[in-house]
């Protein structure tokens, strides 16, 4: 059932584009041709481009040297970092990209970067909007985030997938894929049999008239207690899971009738955090999990355990219970046809789960027999398991309300925003706001706030959810960030310079890059699309916040120390350098990028 044998993915259409370039691409490929040309014995010799650190080493480096110098040693040739550093660099063909190169140190060779070249990539960002880096291809990507259980209170865990999922989701469609966004709610398990049965009782005309029941919670306990002590109530239970699997009519009226509700209550959260989904849940894969089964037995891939069939895979300690011995279905099976259905129907050829990082052997599990019974190959389909840390209170144990329930999810959200509005009133924002900007930064700096603090750890740490600290309007914040982000736009405002203005001003006036701090801020800018790059690789979004952070921090010091509008003693304009708000603009834009793929929403006053 593998897909068909070509070198490159079928399913992968090759993309032109004219993307944002990546100086640091350039910069590689220009060098890993310089070592080549110069050490073509060393085919495997490392390619390593960094930003300098500080600026008097110039604008990149090359430190390649050093680890060639050590593969060379062990070929038993005897050469010191400095000479191979002069080797590679004088191999570097001239190019548009580099103005100068310098050997210092033990063998670090220093780039320092043609302006010109920088002065193209920002104009082009004024001019175009900012682009993606360009990519080679197109990847029909299938991210299942979010996922919460039907009738089950959606925890923190699922807020954690949402937020991550979504920006992932984001980022790769701002790159140009295809991204199916997936929900894979958990609506096919045994709890349906108390919760119908329970139905039944409670509500006996359910059948005609629409149940109310507002607190599914609640409703799931009730059942839960009653499961738990009546032995007459169990069997009908199980009964009920029978035939609602059966699909007989009125069960499955009684089922969707539950799952509505707790759509509903879903769908709530994802509204206000603008969270985009497509409910493909567990049942959706019903029949499926038939086929799978037969061509599981087909293949010989179960075996018999205590009256389970199960299936293992190489190098995995823990085998998939396929079918139960009431010969019921499990997480397994629903988790076999999903992948299955991934590839060859959906035609992703790249799969992203974003779940708690509990259930990484889970997933192993599932791709490990996928793999073996002929459902994936794993050369021609990207798998990522993005697991993320648990949340913690601040007291630094599991994240839990006072009486120790699980914090419901819309509550959370109402404390942020109640949150956010004193800190706007603390900051005397109301005074200067109308109340419908008052209204739109609380949401913004809330919800920011919530996705901001999440994303901003590194996702595979636990992290402690604390609005003191998220609401903090210093440091690396979305707070701080939305502040800076609305104040760099007014800059070009308070000067009375229109945004056509700007748009014309793009095109024939130079972009100021000549005071030190103007070029710091600039390069830090190009950094885009390689920070993108990086993120592609390893999706871990926090970096996308750390350059973020940088970039506002690098926009202070320059902001510090170069004039972009001058006013006399009177507080009149007198001199606009229309140079530094076109780079003020480029930052923003910057910015603006990053925030959409954080899913902060920015406002124009706050
Ligand atoms: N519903 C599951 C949970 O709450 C997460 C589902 C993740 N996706 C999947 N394909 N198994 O833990």
């Amino acid at each position: 059932e593998s897909a068909s044998g070509s070198q490159s993915n079928p399913k992968s259409v090759p993309m032109k584009g004219e993307g944002m370039l990546s100086i640091q691409g350039i910069l590689n490929d220009v060098f890993a041709e310089a070592i080549r040309n110069a050490y073509p014995d060393l085919p495997e010799a490392p390619v390593i481009i960094m930003p300098s650190s500080n600026a008097k080493f110039g604008d990149y480096q090359c430190n390649s040297a050093m680890s060639m110098a050590q593969a060379l040693k062990a070929q038993g040739v005897k050469a010191p970092p400095r000479e191979i550093a002069k080797k590679i660099q004088d191999n570097v063909p001239s190019n548009p990209l580099i103005s100068k190169l310098e050997i210092a140190g033990a063998g670090f060779i220093n780039i320092t970067l043609k302006k010109e070249f920088g002065h193209e990539l920002l104009k082009n960002i004024l001019i175009r909007g900012v682009q993606p880096p360009p990519s080679e291809v197109k990847h029909r990507v299938v991210v299942d985030f979010s996922s919460p259980n039907i009738a089950k209170e959606m925890h923190v865990g699922h807020l954690r997938s949402t937020i991550i999922g979504e920006s992932v989701c984001r980022l790769l469609e701002f790159l140009g894929h295809d991204v199916v966004r997936v929900n894979h709610v958990g609506d096919w398990g045994t709890q349906f049999g108390m919760l119908i049965a329970h139905l039944e009782d409670k509500f006996p005309n359910f059948r005609t008239v629409s149940p109310p029941i507002a607190d599914l919670q609640a409703f799931y306990k009730e059942a839960k207690v009653r499961f738990d002590s009546d032995e007459d109530f169990k069997k009908r239970a199980y009964a009920c899971v029978v035939k609602l699997q059966a699909k007989q009519p009125d069960y499955i009226k009684a089922w969707q009738l539950i799952c509505d509700v707790s759509r509903k209550a879903f769908q709530a959260i994802y509204d206000r955090l603008d969270i985009t989904l497509k409910e493909y849940g567990e049942s959706f894969y019903h029949e499926r999990m038939l086929d799978v089964v037969e061509h599981l037995k087909k293949g010989g891939y179960m075996e018999e355990d205590e009256g389970r069939q199960i299936m293992w895979a190489d190098g995995c300690k823990i085998p998939l219970t396929i079918i139960k011995s009431d010969g019921g279905f499990t997480y397994d099976t629903s988790d076999m046809a999903c992948v299955r259905y991934r590839v060859h129907e959906e035609n992703g050829d790249w799969l992203i789960y974003v779940v708690d990082a509990g259930q990484s052997t889970h997933f192993e599990t599932i791709w490990a027999c996928a793999e073996k019974c002929g459902f994936i190959d794993k050369r021609k389909v990207r798998l990522d398991f993005l697991g993320f840390g648990v949340v913690l209170g601040e007291d630094k144990k599991k994240f839990k309300t006072r009486s120790g329930d699980t914090v419901r999810l819309i509550d959370l959200l109402d404390e942020g925003l109640k949150r956010a509005g004193e800190k706007l009133v603390e900051k005397e924002r109301d005074k200067v706001l109308s109340p419908e900007e008052l209204k739109a930064a609380q949401e913004s700096v809330a919800y920011g706030c919530i996705k901001y603090a999440d994303l901003s750890h590194n996702r595979n740490h636990e992290y402690v959810f604390s609005f003191d600290k998220m609401l903090e309007d210093k440091g690396n914040t979305a707070v701080y960030l939305l502040y800076a982000y609305t104040r760099i736009c007014s800059i070009s405002r308070n000067a009375n310079v229109s945004p056509e203005q700007l748009r014309e001003a793009a095109k024939n006036t130079e972009i100021s890059l000549d005071h030190e701090k103007e070029w710091n801020l600039a390069k830090v800018l190009l950094r885009f699309p390689e920070v993108l790059v990086k993120i592609t690789k390893d999706l871990l979004l926090h970096q996308l916040c750390e350059f973020v952070y940088e970039v506002s921090t690098t926009f202070s010091e320059f902001y510090d120390s170069c004039y972009c509008v001058e006013k006399n003693s009177a507080g009149e304009i007198v001199k606009v350098n229309m140079g530094r708000l076109l780079l003020c603009e480029a930052t923003a834009s910057i910015m603006a990028a990053c925030f959409h793929i954080l899913g902060l929403k920015p406002v124009a006053k706050m």
